[in-house]
């Protein structure tokens, strides 16, 4: 493979996308790809003490209110520092890149769920990203109540279990989340190429294998040429 691969993963808190990503990523690595994987925010050194500070709950009552637009700024400076340090060398190495969220979070969160639009978040994007977009995005779309029922369970378990806490998205109402689901909706509608949306409620066993297939079929032709 020349250039590699640039898969990301798309939805909303508690869809089961991180599950899917480490399957992923298990099954091509068994099939001899090289694979890397990160998460955003975070992945690099600078993202992780970015992230610390956007989802963190207790930030902003260290730091007052967070300005939205600070908000998606601090989401593309992570970004911009995940392009640099990771996406760009693994694909240029010829790895599969498996991304934990990519711009389209930015696009449903702050374009939609904050409210910013997304015509902002798109060319924050063109400045910032330098023209690189996902080869294919797996759009995880569960209904919209089972996602949110998962999100809220896990992070009090996490509150409970570990003492972290990286509620401060799950801590929005129900208006910004619906916000979110018809973002990521209008984005998958706009980009059928690249998007795929998953919107099945099925168990983590058939969602994998449906998403398996697509990458597959995806990867087929690319590694037959090289
Ligand atoms: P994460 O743990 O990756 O999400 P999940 O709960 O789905 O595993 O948390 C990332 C949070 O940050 C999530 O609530 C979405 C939010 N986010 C944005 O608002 N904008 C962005 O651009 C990104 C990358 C994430």
């Amino acid at each position: 493979m020349p250039r590699g691969f640039f898969i990301t993963f798309e939805g909303l808190d508690g869809s089961g996308k991180t599950t899917q990503l480490r399957r992923l990523a298990t099954s091509l690595t068994a099939e001899g790809h090289q694979v890397v994987t990160l998460r955003q925010p975070g992945g690099t050194a600078l993202g992780d003490r970015i992230r610390n500070v956007l989802l963190d709950s207790r930030s902003e009552a260290s730091l007052g209110p967070i300005d939205p637009i600070a908000e998606l700024t601090l989401m593309f400076a992570d970004r911009a520092q995940a392009i640099a340090e990771v996406i760009v060398p693994a694909l240029a190495a010829g790895a599969i890149v498996l991304c934990d969220r990519f711009t389209d979070s930015s696009e449903a969160y702050q374009g939609g769920g904050r409210q910013l639009g997304s015509q902002r978040v798109l060319a924050m994007h063109d400045a910032v990203c330098g023209g690189l977009q996902p080869d294919l995005t797996l759009l995880l779309l569960p209904p919209l109540e089972a996602s949110l029922a998962r999100a809220r369970r896990r992070n009090q378990r996490s509150a409970q279990t570990h003492g972290t806490d990286e509620n401060r998205f799950e801590r929005e109402s129900d208006e910004f989340y619906r916000r979110i689901y018809t973002a990521y909706c209008e984005i998958a509608q706009r980009d059928t190429g690249r998007v795929v949306p998953i919107t099945q409620d099925q168990g983590v066993e058939d969602i994998q294998r449906i998403i398996l297939d697509i990458v597959q079929q995806k990867l087929a032709p690319l590694t037959v040429t090289s």
